[in-house]
């Protein structure tokens, strides 16, 4: 996964000024940044949920083409292109999105079976497997509204690991759970971090950062501000911002 001298204005507001990220197989790139840093508007342009206004993305070797429509807003150049690069990519948000009127078992087929054309009794036993990896597996005929935050997010994951996409995006995946469900979703990306899954993730917890991932990213004003591994960016930030908001949030 390869972003290069991204932006994205809403309007006049410029949200993403020229940032450039890259994921190779295997690495955790962690980012972190203040509210309004632009990074949700990064990951939702990773995935195409939002057209950046310039720049490049290239996901699994490709380029996601894009145009100018007659209002000269950038919009997807090739439909079918963003359906096959949303299938390399496995999302998951801050408030578990999952679909309250299935089942957890029912989420985790869905796209497989409805997008990707899975034989149905293939994608359930591959979702049984899944939820039984994040310690749901008596729960897959509950529907969400039963179940607790961190449970809901561990199904979140399992539902995006059952495209077995090429890269896992998190944004703020805890920062809508109460502090004793924190570490059980934690463990759960943490596990998937050693086993060398490719993964970006956004988050507020700087110790989880610190341990999982391999290269971390301080975005401000859209801009990357300081980058590096984990060690400098922690232990030895040389912005004078970076160290702020370090001490802010520590
Ligand atoms: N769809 C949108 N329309 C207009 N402004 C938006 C939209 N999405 C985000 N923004 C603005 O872009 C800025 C960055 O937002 P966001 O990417 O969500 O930041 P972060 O995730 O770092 O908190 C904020 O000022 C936000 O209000
Ligand atoms: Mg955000």
């Amino acid at each position: 996964m390869h972003v290069e001298n991204l932006h994205k204005k809403f309007g006049q507001l410029h949200v993403l000024k020229g940032v450039s990220l890259s994921a190779r197989d295997g690495e955790v790139i962690a980012i972190i940044g203040g509210s309004g840093s632009g990074k949700s508007t990064l990951l939702r342009c990773i995935n195409c949920l939002e057209n950046p206004t310039s720049g490049i993305i290239r996901v699994n070797g490709e380029e996601i083409k894009l145009k100018a429509d007659s209002h000269g807003h950038t919009i997807p150049a090739d439909r079918r292109q963003i359906e096959r690069i949303r299938s390399k990519l496995g999302m998951v948000f801050q408030n578990f999105n999952l679909w309250s009127h299935m089942t957890l078992i029912e989420n985790v087929i869905e796209v497989p079976v409805h997008v990707l054309g899975v034989k149905r009794d293939v994608a359930i036993r591959e979702a049984e497997k899944l939820l039984a990896r994040v310690g749901l597996a008596e729960k897959r005929d509950v529907y969400p509204a039963y179940l607790s935050g961190g449970q809901q997010q561990r199904a979140a994951i399992a539902r995006a690991l059952a495209i077995n996409p090429r890269v896992m995006l998190f944004d703020e995946p805890t920062s809508a759970l109460d502090p004793e469900l924190v570490g059980e979703v934690l463990k759960v990306i943490g596990d998937l971090a050693r086993e060398g899954r490719t993964m970006v993730l956004v988050t507020h917890e700087m110790k989880f950062a610190r341990e999982v991932a391999t290269h971390v990213v301080y975005l401000c004003n859209g801009l990357v501000e300081e980058e590096g591994p984990p060690e400098q960016i922690f232990g030895a930030p040389k912005s004078e911002r970076l160290k702020q908001f370090i001490r802010n949030i520590g």
